[in-house]
């Protein structure tokens, strides 16, 4: 089956073409980025606008790379959320109206588990059961996976997610948004040894996070210090969040037996978590999954592979649609069948 993904629950507009048979057919993204910089941060309102702007010359675009014409789309997801709702409803007016023109099914895609199954788009994908770290701007979630829909909430954060973590100490030391590649970069030349940031929560048993508290360090570190110790800021906390991490990666590995460990969301194109996730699982002898870092910040890509397993497993929808800002991965089921 051909899926077409559509994304569109934040400040990206992804485009994607799978086929159940050939993999990946074409994929494209247009980044928000410049039209929210000036601001700081995402405006709601501007994201609608520019998607409605975007969506459908991003469809002919994927469509020419991929050699077909709209007749050729077989099936239609889109994000459903959770997510922006303006934006999800610009992404999921398009998909269903394009699936009603085109008389093919259409299904509504959770955000989180269009992350999650991002790997499979790789090659080695990852088998299940496996354990998920999910860190994106809106989320940080250690899930246990046994199948597709069938998910369990190990861990997640109290307060911010770690990619909000990042945008915001970036924010706080003088950096553009989106604050997490930029302070990535910073951190790569900073002094690792100058300052030591706690590893929240690791002191006591579980698997929840707290990273709130990690800004508010860095920005009395930057009171304290000034500009001149931004790089080495931006590396202490970076270590932290990356330890933390590691920390409760490794505790769920070995509670739980799993010997997968899948990394996906935005943050999860973070190099140094990576490394550090790596030489973790290594140790425990367990695989580390990670998709390329183009499939681990939001595109229409994943969202394409979900539908298409939600849509080949039987999944449909009536035509009327609704989104959802907020949505708990764990109300999600295995795709059924209509009676
Ligand atoms: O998954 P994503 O694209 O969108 C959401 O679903 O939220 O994640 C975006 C988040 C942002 O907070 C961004 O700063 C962060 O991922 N991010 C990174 C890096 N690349 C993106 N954080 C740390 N290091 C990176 N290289
Ligand atoms: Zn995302």
């Amino acid at each position: 089956m051909r899926v077409l993904g559509i994304e569109s629950s934040c400040d990206e507009t992804g485009v994607a073409l799978y086929d159940g048979e050939q993999g990946l057919l074409g994929h494209a993204i247009y980044s928000q980025i410049e039209t929210h910089a000036r601001y700081g941060g995402v405006v709601p309102e501007l994201a609608s606008r520019d998607h409605v702007r975007k969506l459908l010359p991003l469809v002919d675009e994927v469509l020419a790379q991929a050699s077909l014409a709209k007749a050729d789309i077989e099936g239609v997801a889109y994000t459903r959320g959770p997510g922006l709702v303006g934006a999800l409803m610009v992404g999921a007016s398009v998909a269903r109206s394009l699936a009603w023109g085109l008389d093919v099914p259409a299904v509504g895609v959770h955000h989180m588990e269009a992350h999650l199954l991002a790997p499979m788009l790789e090659d080695p994908a990852p088998e299940f059961p496996f354990l998920a770290l999910l860190v994106s701007g809106g989320h940080t979630l250690l899930v246990q996976v046994a199948g597709l829909g069938r998910y369990r909430v190990l861990g997640e954060s109290l307060d911010d997610a770690v990619g909000e973590a990042f945008d915001k100490t970036a924010k706080l030391i003088g950096l553009p948004y989106p604050g997490g590649p930029a302070l990535e970069a910073l951190a790569r030349e900073g002094d690792p040894g100058r300052f030591r940031f706690p590893r929240p929560m690791t002191d006591r048993p579980g698997l929840a996070f707290s990273f709130s508290g990690l800004k508010t360090f860095a920005l009395n570190t930057f009171h304290e210090h000034g500009a001149a110790a931004r790089a080495d800021i931006a590396r202490a906390f970076q270590d932290a969040v990356v330890e933390t991490l590691a920390i409760k990666c490794r505790r769920a590995l070995e509670q739980t037996g799993m010997k997968r460990l899948v990394i996906a969301g935005g943050v999860g194109a973070n190099q140094a978590l990576r490394e550090r996730l790596a030489a973790m699982s290594e140790e425990l002898g367990a695989e580390l999954y990670y998709p390329r870092p183009a499939l681990c910040t939001d595109n229409g890509a994943m969202v394409a592979y979900a539908g298409h397993c939600r849509l080949v497993g039987g999944a449909s929808e009536p035509l009327r649609f609704d989104v959802t800002a907020r949505w708990p991965l764990e109300d999600l089921r295995p795709p059924q069948p209509l009676p």
